[in-house]
């Protein structure tokens, strides 16, 4: 290892890179890509679900009032599962608000938002945008202000066939066929005080297991995910998912995790480094669940839902965990409009090589949120609508991220930071997909001024050419804070030429502080 050698180079020295070395091969497969890694979140937040993907009255908008302009950039991202409607807002949510003739909908306090929610888009919208955009629905339930009756009743609503008070009632509005959403959030971030009817982990256990108990006897094909952590930072870390894990072992088959993270205290290099911070915390709440079935005896695993993640400016907030900035009710502020820069894509970049490496275990995941509210898209009321940097390495990684998920061996170059030792200058994740003859390879670079030399040895999947590479990184006049808001194109991934392929040999120069992916072509096994 020789450790931090390419950020001592001065201009009297020879130019000295970080140097990499890969080797990828079909026989280290550690599971098939799980499709539910590419999922996204849309909260009744901000201007997430109003002026984001619903805005009747703007141009682009579809009969139902679905802005089309954020339809087909959804589309692009591709998104394979969305989670609805919160956050903290399905705390003190009663979903029934949402259903039914829009003109007799009533209007709410939301107190984790401090808005007003009008109701004008509920749950036959949001599973109409969801059949529109093709992906899965993944629901919410409040077990902050409500618990075990509520959630019965909204899943007899969604997945119920017919001929009952809540089914009959699904039917009247409008939709015959069940939504038939198989997975479900018992509650959210339950463990934070800023929650609207915060619980201790006991409380918030038993009312877990319970609420999924019945859940289960109306429908038992849904899928449940429990409460873990709102960050490995919390202080109840840890214990939170130990005890809440004792009390719902049999009844769910999902943790959750939740972790954002954002460059402070001008250290960029913690800040690149953050996916370490995830791949810990990742491993922490594995060994958390497993201990717990050992314990318990119990032959099933545990899976993760990482059911939200991102890099999110939350020194920009006050407070101890998630509070409104604002004093007055008002409907759809914006709040946590953050605009993401190249540094932010290459992080959101770690973070999806994180999960990449990890999905044996996390088996759902989604970015937090689609649009507007740290999204991946912003959109402006009665106006124009794009991508932010952060979506281009989530939709690549969704589209080439295909059949099995190949451990990456390492060696090069590291770093220290002041929050992290050892931490790898290249950052890499790999895929193999034996039915259609194509590897992956989905590298950043976290040197903020250097090249990085790369050499991967491919033979083990029988690499016969780059079918296509294409690197996002700082272009002419451009520098690592250059965002999407002046000029809504400006960051984008570009071909990338600066490598060469020579008998199952990749060698290649990633530029400074920069998310590249390899296409390769194998030879037919
Ligand atoms: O995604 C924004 C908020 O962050 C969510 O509502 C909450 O679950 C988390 O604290």
């Amino acid at each position: 290892m020789r450790k931090g050698r390419y950020s001592a180079t001065t201009s009297e020295e020879p130019e000295l890179l970080a140097v990499t070395k890969l080797t990828v091969d079909a026989a280290y497969a550690v599971a098939p890509v799980p499709r539910r890694l590419f999922g996204s979140f849309v909260e009744h937040m901000g201007r997430c679900v109003y002026t984001g993907i619903y805005e009747p009255g703007h141009p682009t908008a579809d009969d139902a009032g679905l802005r089309s302009d954020v339809l087909e950039l959804t589309r692009d991202i591709g998104p394979t599962v969305v989670r609805y409607p919160g956050g903290n807002f399905v705390s003190n949510y009663r979903w029934e608000d949402g259903v039914g003739p829009q003109d007799q909908r009533p209007t709410r306090l939301d107190l984790a938002w401090h808005s007003l929610e009008t109701n004008q888009f509920g749950l036959h919208e949001f599973c109409d945008w969801a059949t529109k955009v093709d992906t899965e629905v993944m629901m919410a339930v409040n077990l902050g202000t409500r618990g075990l009756q509520e959630a019965c009743d909204l899943l007899e609503y969604t997945n119920h066939p017919g001929g009952t008070h809540w089914s009959d009632r699904r039917i009247a509005n409008g939709a015959t066929d069940p939504f038939g959403v198989k997975l479900w959030c018992l509650g959210n971030e339950m463990d934070g005080p800023w929650q609207v009817g915060h619980k201790t982990a006991a409380e918030y256990g038993r009312l877990a297991n319970e609420t999924g108990k019945a859940m289960r006897l109306i429908d038992s094909d849904i899928e449940l995910v429990a409460c873990g952590s709102s960050s490995s930072r919390m202080p109840t870390f840890g214990s939170w998912e130990s005890t809440v894990l004792e009390m719902t072992y049999d009844t769910v088959d999902y943790i959750s995790l939740h972790a954002y993270y954002e460059e402070t205290d001008a250290d960029p290099l913690t800040f690149l480094a953050s996916a370490v911070n995830m791949d810990h915390f990742i491993e922490d709440v594995i060994s958390t669940a497993d201990a717990v079935r050992a314990r318990g005896r119990h032959a099933k695993k545990i899976n993760l839902s990482f059911d939200e993640w991102n890099v999110w400016y939350i020194k920009h907030f006050r407070g101890d965990g998630p509070q409104p900035t604002h004093t007055e009710w008002v409907t759809n502020p914006r709040l946590i409009e953050d605009e993401y820069s190249i540094t932010d894509a290459v992080v959101v970049g770690t973070f999806l090589n994180s999960l990449l490496r990890h999905g044996d275990r996390v088996t759902v995941a989604c970015q937090a949120q689609l649009v507007n509210v740290i999204g991946l898209i912003r959109s402006e009321k009665g106006g124009a609508a794009w991508k932010q940097t952060i979506a281009y390495p989530f939709e690549q990684m969704r589209r080439l991220a295909q059949g099995q998920i190949l451990q990456v061996v390492a060696t090069g170059d590291k770093f220290d930071s002041a929050t992290y030792t050892d931490v790898p200058v290249v950052d890499a994740a790999a895929t193999y997909d034996p039915e259609h003859d194509r590897a992956a390879l989905f590298l950043a670079n976290r040197s903020l001024d250097e090249s990085s030399r790369l050499e991967v040895d491919l033979r083990g999947v029988a690499a016969q050419q780059v079918a296509a590479a294409s690197s996002l990184h700082a272009g002419e006049g451009q520098n690592r804070h250059t965002t999407n808001l002046e000029v809504h194109d400006a960051i984008a991934p570009t071909a990338f030429a600066d490598f060469q392929f020579e008998s199952g040999t990749l060698t290649a120069n990633l530029p400074p502080l920069s998310w590249t992916v390899f296409e390769i072509e194998c030879r037919p096994g």
